[in-house]
């Protein structure tokens, strides 16, 4: 087991039984007679992900003494929700590997990919009007549309370079930490329970959540797709200015940010001038120094990580406050 696994595993102790009923419950889900389908299904169900979001749903359950029987059903709409919303972004950013395999969308193409984010949605969702209460519909409906508002805006405002950091972490808030967010308040107060408890841990999942995804966007730049796992100068191809960068095209003169300008636009045949294989990321990189940049967005998640820990001297020790603790500086040290 890697170091990255490992750390991952003593974290979800706390909660591996309610992981692994998570994922009989999402095995269930996932099942269909149709063979094309299944063929898919077998697919992104081999290759599983962190799940961090069902995770948090559990941990959130346990460490405010909320869990109940109905939390791993609840942590696997959260992670279907999760996985549709990655089969539908590997579309948006024309990504080829996820999960150290082929996406969706490459091993067969665009129109089954959306329609299988569909379908993960359409289960997800089915499975949520089966539950005691409507309060896990309620939330993750509202998350739904706030991650394709995100999506939506990130996408309008490509190759924005004046974006104000404001304005960047609206976008990010919005795709990925309303998911995290989401996750941590259905499990502290699902079915009905504590709003003041659910409001907390809401704002503990945002604080982490986004803390994510400046992190995954500082890997999308310099970070090594072998140890990602998954496709990484993507945004830079895409025309998605994200903190390293806008902090860096910020602090540049008219020459250099003229050159990071040239990297995300000029046409595929200048840009790749000097020789094949040269990404846009790695023009980029050679027309500038990102690793100030990059220290700059690493200490913005450092600092909403430590608000997020903050949030928790409240509850009261536990093995799963311990490990929502862990969780803070496991995703600090994320590389994969
Ligand atoms: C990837 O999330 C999508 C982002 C919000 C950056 P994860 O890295 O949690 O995905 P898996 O499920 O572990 O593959
Ligand atoms: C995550 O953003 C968007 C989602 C809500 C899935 P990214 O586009 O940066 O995620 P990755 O890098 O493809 O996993
Ligand atoms: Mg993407
Ligand atoms: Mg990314």
């Amino acid at each position: 087991m890697s170091a990255p696994d490992a750390s991952l595993a003593l974290l979800q102790g706390p909660i591996a039984g309610g992981l692994e009923r998570m994922r009989e419950v999402l095995t269930d889900q996932l099942h269909e007679s149709s063979p094309a389908v299944r063929d898919m299904i077998d697919h992104i169900a081999r290759f599983r992900g962190k799940q961090l979001r069902a995770s948090l749903t559990l941990l959130a359950g346990e460490a405010t003494g909320n869990a109940t029987d109905e939390h791993p059903s609840v942590a696997c709409i959260v992670e279907m929700i999760h996985l549709a919303t990655l089969v539908h972004d590997d579309v948006l950013d024309g990504a080829t590997v996820r999960r150290r395999v082929a996406c969706v969308n490459e091993r067969w193409d665009n129109q089954v990919a959306v329609l299988l984010g569909d379908f993960l949605y359409a289960r997800a969702f089915a499975l949520s009007t089966d539950l005691s209460s409507r309060l896990c519909s309620r939330v993750l409906s509202e998350a739904t549309r706030r991650i394709c508002v995100g999506e939506i805006e990130q996408s309008t405002r490509r190759y924005d370079f004046e974006m104000s950091q404001a304005d960047y972490e609206s976008i990010a808030g919005a795709k990925t930490a309303t998911l995290y967010a989401a996750a941590c308040e259905l499990g502290a107060c699902y079915p009905s329970g504590n709003e003041e408890s659910g409001a907390r841990m809401r704002a503990f999942g945002y604080e982490i959540g986004l803390a994510f995804q400046i992190i995954d966007d500082c890997l999308d730049v310099v970070g090594d797709s072998e140890l990602v796992g998954k496709s990484v100068g993507n945004d830079v191809e895409d025309g998605k200015v994200t903190l390293p960068v806008l902090w860096t095209y910020a602090q540049a003169g008219d020459g250099v940010r003229a050159r990071i300008r040239d990297a995300y636009t000029l046409p595929e045949d200048s840009a790749l001038e000097e020789g094949r294989g040269v990404s846009r990321a790695m023009l980029l990189r050679s027309v500038c120094d990102l690793e100030p940049g990059v220290e700059y967005a690493m200490a913005r998640a450092r600092e909403l990580t430590r608000s997020a820990l903050d949030r928790l001297a409240e509850l009261a020790p536990s093995p799963a406050r311990d490990a929502l603790e862990a969780l803070g500086a496991f995703v600090l040290e994320l590389r994969w």
